[in-house]
């Protein structure tokens, strides 16, 4: 674990905290140093220039422009600093690395569920390669949730019907605690979780222990034949009724009606609960929509197996 933190914020545990921890020191020590300036200044021209007796007529005063550029030039300069440094670590915040490695979040009412590409799941304890960046690809099966990890200075809503994610890389082996910030019921305050962080050999180790599901990429191979998409959408490029799973995810996809989407996992689970809402251009809407009754498993597992044809 690093170190401990301090009296304003938690320890620092990923890449993404110093960024973030420097942006809000430069605004703190800004805000104490205009404070204390504009307090000073109150309380000492609030004794120098008090009316001392009642025929005390102050003199006619007319503006210093020195003065006054000074402070509508210097202010705004601070704001844009703070304005262009936020908005570079906003974006590397919301993008992460091209090799990420990915895991799936379930969030419920109240506890966190997590399922590894392999199949592996854990329920509360995230285990994670130190030093590599991680993408989690987070659902709920209920109600709003927040996913949590002070540490990492990462926060992300969890959404029913919708995939979110957040992405960090740990930059020490280590517990970290795990919060849910969004008031989701009774228990909320007792859906707590860990991001255990190890060593790249110890997470392998742990992720080959007791697997005991079907990996999500095969589970999502075998809804694809026994619920007949395959019938409608190749896995070859081959032109079939619908448009081919083949290099979908990722690709930019244009629909009849002249706008277009980067596919993306919530363009995915869209195009499979409700197939009319994005027609894509050249095909005809020809989905049944008989596929809104899949769960949160059987969508994550089309996902992870749409995602694995490339
Ligand atoms: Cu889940 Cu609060």
């Amino acid at each position: 674990m690093g170190d401990k933190g301090t009296f304003w914020l938690p320890e620092s545990g990923s890449t993404l905290s110093p960024g973030l921890d420097s942006l809000f020191y430069f605004t703190y020590w800004i805000s104490v140093v205009i404070f204390v300036a504009v307090t000073v200044a109150v309380i000492v021209f609030a004794i120098k220039y008090r009316r001392r007796n009642d025929s005390d007529i102050p003199p006619i005063v007319h503006e210093n422009k020195l003065l006054e550029t000074a402070w509508i030039v210097v202010p705004t300069i601070l704001v844009l600093i703070v304005f262009t440094w936020g908005f570079r670590s906003f974006l590397k915040l919301h993008s992460p690395p091209a090799n990420a490695y990915e895991i799936q979040v379930t969030a419920k009412q109240w506890l966190w569920d997590y399922t590894y590409p392999n199949g592996k799941t854990s329920t509360g304890d995230l285990v994670v390669p130190v030093d590599r960046p991680v993408r989690l690809v987070m659902t709920s099966t209920d109600v709003l949730h927040s996913f949590f990890v002070p540490a990492f200075r990462v926060k992300q809503d969890v959404v029913p019907n919708r995939y979110s994610s957040v992405w960090f890389e740990a930059t020490g082996q280590g517990e970290y605690h795990i919060l849910c910030t969004e008031y989701c019921g009774t228990q909320h305050s007792g859906m707590l979780g860990s991001v255990i962080v190890q060593s790249a050999e110890d997470f392998d180790a742990w992720l080959q222990s007791g697997v005991e599901d079907m990996a999500p990429a095969e589970y999502g191979a075998l809804l694809y034949t026994q619920q007949n998409c395959n019938v409608c959408h190749s896995v070859d490029g081959t032109r079939l009724v619908g448009p081919t799973l083949l290099g979908l995810f990722g690709r930019q996809t244009t629909f009849t009606d002249g706008t277009t989407a980067v596919a993306d996992e919530n363009y995915i689970m869209e195009s499979i609960v409700n197939p009319m809402a994005k027609i894509v251009e050249g095909y005809p809407p020809g989905m049944p929509t008989i596929y809104s009754s899949f769960d949160s498993d059987q969508l994550n597992a089309l996902v992870a197996f749409i995602k694995e044809q490339q």
